[in-house]
């Protein structure tokens, strides 16, 4: 029975793959620790919270006490590292909780998996490490690492511990670095999320600079069963990419989403752009591909679909989330743009 400690796992990304393995991974352990920042959300496992194999923490990955405690208590033999401060907007306002919880937090998690010799320590990176593309080409995992914005900084210097801590001290480990993700239970401060929202609303979609900027969407479960496929079957101390060969520009994105709700695009309104903002992401994600047999299973139009069916459903989760400091936070980020 695989024993997983799970960090940031009432997340997004970090929920839906909690999700995933305690319904299609019966044998399976999953102690999840998060801190329940903003992007924190019990209700996103509100199915799962008595789940015998579930076990949840409220606790911080800078906490290395607590860390070690929980190894020692629920005899975990792997961490899965999701916990993160992922909203690149907010790591420009105020970037020090980004290298406090990305850089000093997964150094906690990578000192416990050395000194308690963890079967393999995952480090859920992304493919904003690799900094910005311009029209031709994709990232591949020899690509450098030339990130671009606090956040993408951070992550990067965590994916440089990882390595480090394996060169130095043999921790087994691999590193994923996916592109953006999409799909339930995404916090309304990303660009999917927010459209549909606002669109709901007949809010104004706020559209940075020209709107052409291009992202490789990918539905958040096949990020999940990649993510599965690594810890499973890849050797350590490999790196891969994940992907969805899905390129739009946020324009098409956005009208996509105006299309399915019926609502005009009259309410897109350009506004000032972000600062450093990278032009072009594209994932290669052969070597998954090839080596590990993976390949997404939900086409963009299906997930969106999807998507925007689950957040229709999903009324009293928006408005519980949309309520209280994410105004205040809308207001900050969005009334002088
Ligand atoms: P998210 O912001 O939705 O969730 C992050 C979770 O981490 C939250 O539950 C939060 O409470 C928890 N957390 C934050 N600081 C913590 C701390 N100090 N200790 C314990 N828990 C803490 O993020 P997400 O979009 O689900 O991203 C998850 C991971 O995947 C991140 O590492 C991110 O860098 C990476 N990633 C995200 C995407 C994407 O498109 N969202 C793509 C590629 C990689
Ligand atoms: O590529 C993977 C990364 O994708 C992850 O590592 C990050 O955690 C995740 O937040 C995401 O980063 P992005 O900056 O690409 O995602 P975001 O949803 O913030 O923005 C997507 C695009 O949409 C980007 O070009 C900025 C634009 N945008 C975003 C918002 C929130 C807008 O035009 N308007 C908006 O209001």
């Amino acid at each position: 029975m695989r024993r997983l400690l799970v960090t940031g796992g009432a997340g997004f990304i970090g929920s839906n793959f909690v999700r995933m393995v305690l319904s299609e991974q019966p044998g399976c352990l999953v102690v999840n620790l998060d801190k329940l920042t903003y992007a924190g959300n019990l209700a996103n496992l509100a199915e799962f919270l008595n789940h015998p194999n579930h076990k949840f923490v409220k606790g911080d990955i800078c906490d290395g006490g607590l860390i070690e405690k929980i190894i020692g208590e629920h005899k975990t033999d792997t961490i899965v590292n999701f916990a993160a401060e992922s909203h690149v907007d907010r790591s420009i306002t105020e970037p020090k909780v980004f290298i406090d919880t990305n850089i000093t937090g997964t150094l906690n998690l990578l000192e416990a998996a050395r000194d308690k010799k963890l079967e393999r320590f995952i480090q859920i990176s992304t493919d904003e490490v690799y900094g910005a593309l311009g029209p031709q080409g994709k990232f591949t995992e020899k690509t450098p690492l030339t990130p671009n914005s606090p956040y993408s900084a951070s992550k990067a210097a965590a994916d440089h511990l990882v390595k480090a801590f394996g060169h130095t001290w043999g921790v087994k480990y691999n590193i994923t670095r996916c592109s953006n993700n999409y799909g339930p239970y995404q916090f309304p401060e990303k660009l999917i999320p927010l459209m549909i929202n606002n669109a709901l609303n007949d809010k104004e979609l706020p559209v940075y600079g020209d709107g052409l900027y291009v992202r490789d969407w990918l539905y958040v479960y096949d990020h999940c069963t990649a993510v599965w496929k690594v810890l499973t079957e890849a050797p350590p101390g490999e790196v891969y990419n994940i992907g969805g060969c899905n390129e739009k520009t946020n324009l098409e994105v956005i009208n996509l989403i105006l299309d399915r709700l019926g609502k005009p695009q009259s309410l897109i309104k350009h506004v000032t752009d972000r600062p450093g903002h990278d032009r072009r992401y594209a994932i290669d994600a052969n070597r998954i591909m090839t080596e590990l047999d993976w390949r997404p299973s939900v086409s963009f139009e299906e997930g969106i679909s999807r998507t925007i069916d689950w957040y229709l459903q999903s009324e009293n989760w928006l408005g519980n989330v949309v309520s209280g400091d994410y105004q205040k936070y809308y207001e900050s980020m969005y009334s002088e743009r």
